[in-house]
C-alpha cells in the first residue's frame, strides 16, 4: 500500500499524514506546490512517478464566505481539480479517498441527514463541493466519499480556532445559538479515513452530540476560564450576522453507516475537545 495525501499543507492532510506515519504507512503527502489538482499534467506526471495504490484528497477550497466572490476559483479546486484527481487516481490505478462536506446540505430538515438524503447547497461553497461529489462518483465509481463537518485540530484554522481567539482578546462575545451542526476532531477523522480507505460509496462522519455554535462556546469558556480574558458569552441569533455565505440552520450528519461500518460509534464531541486541549498543551 502507498498512499498519496494531496492538500498537504491543510488541517487534514497534516494529520491524516501523522496517523501513516504512527501506523508505519507508506504515504507521500504533497502540498499545493508539488501536486496542484488543478494542473491536470503535472499532477497525472506526478502521479505516474509515485504510482499510489490509494489516492486521499483534502485539497479544496475551503473559505466559505470568500467563494460568494469568487465562485470560479471554488469550482475550479473543488470541482474540476476534484475531477482530475479522480481522471489521475483511476489511471494510475489507486484507489480515491475523496473529502466533502455536510454544506451540500441546505439545512432545513429536522433530522440529522442519513448518506442518502438529496443534497441542496445554499451557497456557493457548498454547490462547488456537490459538483465535485458528482464528478468524482462519475469518473472513478468505486471512491469513497467522505462528508464532515466543522472540523477543528491543533494547527488548523476552524471555528475553534477563532472562537480561541475570541476568547483570548475580547472580554464579552455573541455567538449565534440558532444553527445546529456537529464537531469533528480532526485526529478522530483522520483515524476514520484510514480505517475506512479500501471502502467505496459516501459516508459520514462527525463527533456524536448535536450543538450550537454557542454550546461549543460556552464548553470552551468552562474549560479555559482561568485563562481567558472574556467575561461573559451572549447568546444572538444568526439573522444578526451578515456573512457573505449563507450558513445551514441544522446540518446535522447522521453517522449510522459509518458507526455500523467500523462497528464502533464515533465519541462525543465534549470527549474529542478535552483530548484537543490536552494535545494542544502537551505538543
Ligand atoms: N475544516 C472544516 O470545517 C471542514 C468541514 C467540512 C469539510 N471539510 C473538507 O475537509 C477537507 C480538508 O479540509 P481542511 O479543513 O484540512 O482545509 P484546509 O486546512 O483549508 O486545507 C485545504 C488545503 O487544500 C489546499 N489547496 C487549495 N487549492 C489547492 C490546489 N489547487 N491544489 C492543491 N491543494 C490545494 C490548500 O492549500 P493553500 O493553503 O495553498 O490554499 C490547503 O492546504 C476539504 O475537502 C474540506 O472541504 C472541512
Amino acid at each position: 500500500m502507498k498512499i498519496w495525501i494531496l492538500g498537504g499543507k491543510g488541517m487534514l492532510a497534516s494529520v491524516c499524514a501523522k496517523i501513516c506515519a504512527q501506523r508505519n504507512l507508506q504515504f507521500i503527502v504533497d502540498d499545493r506546490s508539488l501536486a496542484d489538482i488543478t494542473d491536470y499534467n503535472r499532477l497525472l506526471q506526478r502521479a505516474r512517478w509515485i504510482q499510489p495504490t490509494h489516492v486521499i484528497n483534502c485539497a479544496a477550497y475551503t473559505h466559505v464566505d470568500r467563494a460568494e466572490k469568487n465562485p470560479e476559483l471554488a469550482f475550479l479546486v473543488n470541482a474540476t481539480g476534484a475531477s482530475f484527481v479522480a481522471k489521475v487516481a483511476k489511471l494510475v490505478g489507486a484507489h480515491l479517498m475523496h473529502i466533502s462536506t455536510d454544506y451540500v446540505f441546505s439545512g432545513d430538515q429536522q433530522t440529522p441527514y442519513c448518506e442518502e438524503d438529496t443534497p441542496c447547497p445554499i451557497n456557493v461553497y457548498g454547490a462547488s463541493k456537490l459538483e465535485g461529489e458528482n464528478l468524482v462518483l462519475d469518473i472513478h465509481p468505486n471512491a469513497c466519499i467522505l462528508r464532515t463537518s466543522w472540523v477543528f485540530g491543533a494547527g488548523g484554522k476552524s471555528f475553534i480556532s477563532s472562537l480561541l481567539s475570541l476568547l483570548q482578546n475580547q472580554e464579552e462575545i455573541h455567538v449565534v445559538q440558532d444553527q445546529w451542526g456537529c464537531l469533528t476532531y480532526c485526529y478522530d477523522l483522520a483515524s476514520v479515513i484510514l480505517n475506512l480507505i479500501q471502502e467505496k460509496g459516501i459516508y459520514h462522519f462527525v463527533n456524536r452530540g448535536v450543538c450550537s455554535r454557542f454550546d461549543v462556546a460556552k464548553k470552551l469558556f468552562e474549560e479555559l476560564q482561568d485563562r481567558i480574558f472574556c467575561k461573559k458569552i451572549i447568546p444572538t441569533s444568526a439573522i444578526k450576522y451578515v456573512n457573505m455565505a449563507k450558513r445551514p440552520r441544522f446540518n446535522v450528519l447522521g453517522t449510522q453507516k459509518i458507526s455500523k461500518k467500523l462497528n464502533n460509534s464515533p465519541r462525543h464531541w465534549k470527549k474529542a475537545l478535552g483530548e484537543f486541549f490536552i494535545d494542544a498543551i502537551t505538543v
